[in-house]
C-alpha cells in the first residue's frame, strides 16, 4: 500500500487560510515574511493574501549530491543588505515541512544574527518525529497547520501530472 500523504492545492490554500487566522488572532503581527525555498515559496505567496507583506526569499539547503546531507545546511540564495531590512523587524518564517527541524534552525540561527525584534514560525506539515536539531530558544511562536506522522509527503508542485496527483489524493481520502 502507498503510505504516502498526498497533499493538493486546496489542501494547502485552506491550510495556510487557517494558519493566518491563527496568526491575526494572535498578538504577533509580522512586518515581513520570510519564505524558504523552494517547498516554501507556494505557501508564502498564499499567505500573502491573508498577512499582506514583503515576502523575502531565502534558499537554503542541506542535501548536495545523491541527496546526502551535508555537515550543516549551506545558503543557496540569501537576502541582500538582510541587516538594514531585518534589524527590529517582526518576521513571519514559513516553510512547507518540519520534518528533522536542521534547515529550519540553521536558518532560525542566520535570521536571529540580524537582530529582528522577533521571529514566529509557519509551517503547514510538522512531522511527529525525533528531530535532528532545536529551536533557538528566542523562538517562542510556532504554527503548524497539521501534525502528521512520520511518512513522506506529496506535495503538489512536486506533480508529474496534477489530475493524477488530485486523484491519488481523493482516493487516500476515500480509504480513510
Ligand atoms: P526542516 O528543517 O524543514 O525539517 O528540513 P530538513 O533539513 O529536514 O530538510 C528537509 C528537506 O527535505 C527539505 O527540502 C524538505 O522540503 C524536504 N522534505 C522533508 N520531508 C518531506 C516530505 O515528506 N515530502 C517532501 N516533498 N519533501 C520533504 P529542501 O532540500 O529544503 O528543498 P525543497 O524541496 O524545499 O526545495
Ligand atoms: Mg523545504
Amino acid at each position: 500500500m502507498d503510505t504516502k500523504i498526498y497533499v493538493t492545492y486546496n489542501d494547502i490554500h485552506k491550510a495556510v487560510k487557517r494558519l493566518a487566522c491563527k496568526v491575526i488572532e494572535s498578538d504577533f503581527d509580522p512586518d515581513v515574511i520570510v519564505a524558504i525555498g523552494s517547498g516554501g515559496f507556494i505557501p508564502a505567496r498564499i499567505l500573502k493574501t491573508f498577512i499582506n507583506r514583503p515576502i523575502y526569499a531565502v534558499g537554503i539547503s542541506y542535501y548536495g549530491i545523491d541527496n546526502i546531507p551535508m555537515d550543516s545546511p549551506q545558503k543557496i540564495q540569501w537576502i541582500d543588505e538582510v541587516q538594514q531590512k531585518l534589524a527590529g523587524k517582526k518576521i513571519l518564517l514559513i516553510d512547507e515541512v518540519d520534518d528533522t527541524r536542521v534547515t529550519l534552525s540553521y536558518c532560525l540561527e542566520e535570521l536571529l544574527s540580524h537582530d529582528p525584534e522577533e521571529i514566529a514560525v509557519l509551517v503547514i506539515h510538522n512531522k511527529q518525529k525525533a528531530k535532528g536539531a532545536r529551536f533557538p530558544e528566542a523562538i517562542t511562536r510556532y504554527f503548524a497547520a497539521f501534525d502528521v506522522e512520520d511518512r513522506w509527503i506529496r506535495y503538489p508542485w512536486d506533480a508529474p501530472d496534477i489530475e493524477e496527483h488530485d486523484e491519488c489524493a481523493r482516493q487516500h481520502y476515500l480509504k480513510k
